[in-house]
């Protein structure tokens, strides 16, 4: 497997204002980008009905190649966003009827980029992230809030982007 990380973006658009920190993202790091929008994957089912839609290939192919994954979600209703939540409900799968999907992701790392339309965001958005990490065996590296003004980055973002990626991204690749 290569060091090679990607963004797994979660809008419920696909050029929206996560897509803007996402594209910012992928030129400083060259990762990947999945966007969820794009793959049809249903919510968790006990029966696993569902087994035969986009989420399992999905994962597998992320588990497969990359070590590094950062988890890009608009912030909805103070929230991951549906689709991204869905994603990690289907993680579910792996610790279930793909196990051995499951303990590939044990000692992969993982970051969070939220996208508000607010420069801050509440207590507590991040702890499904670093509790899913440590549930999973994934190192978790941090995550930074975003938000974009008159549909660009600010200067100061971009700055606090960088200071975010060098630190705790690329230097561990
Ligand atoms: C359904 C929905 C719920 C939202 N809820 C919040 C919220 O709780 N807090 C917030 O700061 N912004 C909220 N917003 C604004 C978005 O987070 C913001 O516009 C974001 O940059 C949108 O990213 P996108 O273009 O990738 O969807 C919401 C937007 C939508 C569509």
């Amino acid at each position: 497997m290569s060091s090679k990380g990607v963004i797994i973006q979660g809008s419920s658009r696909s050029n929206g204002n996560t897509n803007k920190i996402v594209s910012f993202v992928q030129k400083k790091t060259d990762f990947d980008i999945i966007d969820l929008k794009l793959k049809r994957f249903s919510g968790f089912d006990y029966d696993s009905k569902n087994q035969n839609d986009d989420f399992l290939p999905l994962i597998k192919e992320i588990a497969d190649q990359y070590s590094i994954i950062i988890f890009a979600t608009p912030v909805y209703w103070y929230s991951m966003s549906g689709i991204m939540k869905n994603f990690f409900d289907r993680i579910t799968d792996c610790l279930t009827i793909e196990k051995k999907i499951g303990r590939k992701l044990r000692g992969k790392a993982m970051a969070m980029i939220s996208c508000g339309s607010d420069s801050t965001i509440k207590n507590g958005f991040e702890m499904p992230f670093v509790e899913s990490a440590n549930y999973l065996g994934m190192h978790y590296l941090g995550n930074i809030h975003t938000w974009i003004e008159n549909e660009t980055i600010s200067e100061t973002l971009k700055n606090e982007l960088n200071t975010f990626i060098e630190k705790r991204i690329n230097n561990i690749t």
